[in-house]
């Protein structure tokens, strides 16, 4: 019997399946605000049996914020919006968690009016942008505003945080040797280059009390030449899990070639061999996310012991349901090719699978 349809927990969150949705930018909010069409969206996960789906990413600062459609949580006032969103995931059964993502050197001065940020000053050639370097003081606001947008999490009812820890964004720029460069409290060490995220753990657990549910989508290395090494990245989940963190989701870090972790074309789980090292090596629950698409595959992922959960991002914005499909035996595989079209949707606030004409179709 496969385990793929089986409970499992994260701190004391029962999750009723291994299939967890990966966060996912919509872009389709309002004025930073919930939209129709993503309780919509959101529903029909539900309905299409998704354990757990882990939210868009949410800004935590202003400067974090990229995509104009992208939705806040840095300020209190973004509560009662996102309090639509969990209530009407709750209503009909599911499970959701917050991502906390704040854009580092990807923040668009577009949308938010501010230059981009990060540990280090660094020309960004994805976006051909400078990124600022981040003072002392300046370091510890964005360690507040992280902790502050958990406690909003967990105010608007989200039964878990997740906080963003990969594909060289702020926090995964923090964890890296290529964007930073830092030779204070911050950086200079592996060890100094985890304390930003340690300090936003043990924040956002002081605040939310011991049983609520703090993850990390963590790059546990960097796909670039000078990057960080998967021993430096088990190392600092050991040290997460000192301060607070219950799961880890495993996809990349710093990206030598940007958005390298959407990978075009891919049908077949990517990471697997580090999600393998992680999962011996860890005692709370490794979820592996990247190119899941054939049931046969995920099932070696999940019943050969390389990770507890998968986590799906494409293959739901293609079709909400197939989970439920998977589980009635009705679908084998997800028809998503990862061909990549949506992405040009979402980037026009249109999102929806290049094959299909609608992101819901009812
Ligand atoms: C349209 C789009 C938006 C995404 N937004 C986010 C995001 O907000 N946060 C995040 O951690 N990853 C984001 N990702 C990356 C996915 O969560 C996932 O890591 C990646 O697509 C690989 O999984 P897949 O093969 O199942 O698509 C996004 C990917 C796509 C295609
Ligand atoms: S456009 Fe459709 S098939 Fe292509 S990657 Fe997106 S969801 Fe998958």
């Amino acid at each position: 019997m496969s385990k793929l349809f089986e409970p499992f927990k994260i701190n004391k969150l029962e999750i009723k399946n291994r299939f967890v949705r990966s966060a996912t930018v919509d872009n389709l909010g309002k004025d930073k605000m919930v939209s129709e069409a993503q309780l919509a969206f959101y529903r029909e996960m539900v309905l299409g049996e998704v354990g757990l789906i882990i939210s868009s990413g949410l800004f935590p600062s202003l400067d974090g914020w990229t995509a104009p459609g992208q939705l806040g949580i840095h300020q209190d006032d973004m509560i009662p919006s996102l309090k639509k969103l969990t209530a009407n995931v709750h209503k009909y059964g599911g499970k959701v968690a917050a991502q906390l993502m704040h854009a580092g050197w990807f923040g668009n001065p577009k949308t938010c009016g501010l230059q981009p940020v990060g540990p280090s000053a660094m020309f960004n050639p994805a976006n051909k942008l400078e990124c600022r370097e981040l003072s002392s003081d300046e370091v510890y606001e964005h360690v507040d505003d992280f902790v502050q947008a958990g406690r909003r999490a967990y105010e608007a009812g989200f039964d878990a945080v997740q906080i963003h820890g990969a594909h060289g964004w702020l926090v995964s720029a923090f964890l890296s040797p290529v964007t930073n460069h830092r030779q204070d409290e911050w950086g200079g060490t592996a060890e100094k280059r985890a304390n930003f995220v340690v300090r936003i753990i043990e924040g956002i657990r002081k605040l939310t009390g011991p049983d609520y549910p703090i993850m990390i989508k963590l790059g546990l290395k960097d796909y670039h030449p000078q990057g960080k090494t998967v021993a430096e990245g088990i190392s600092s989940i050991k040290r997460f899990i000192k301060a607070g963190l219950d799961a880890v989701e495993v996809s990349e870090g710093v990206e030598e070639e940007a958005f390298h972790h959407i990978r075009k074309d891919a049908i077949n789980p990517y990471y697997v061999d580090e999600c393998r090292q992680a999962r011996s090596a860890l005692n709370i629950p490794v979820i592996l996310v990247g190119g899941m698409r054939q049931l046969a595959e995920i099932k070696k992922v999940v019943d050969g012991g390389i990770a507890d959960a998968v986590s799906m991002c494409r293959p739901f914005i293609m079709d909400q349901h197939i989970v439920q499909k998977f589980h009635q035996g009705k679908a084998d595989s997800s028809q998503c090719t990862s061909c990549n079209g949506c992405i040009e949707w979402m980037q026009k606030q249109k999102l929806h699978c290049v094959f299909k004409e609608k992101l819901i179709e009812n």
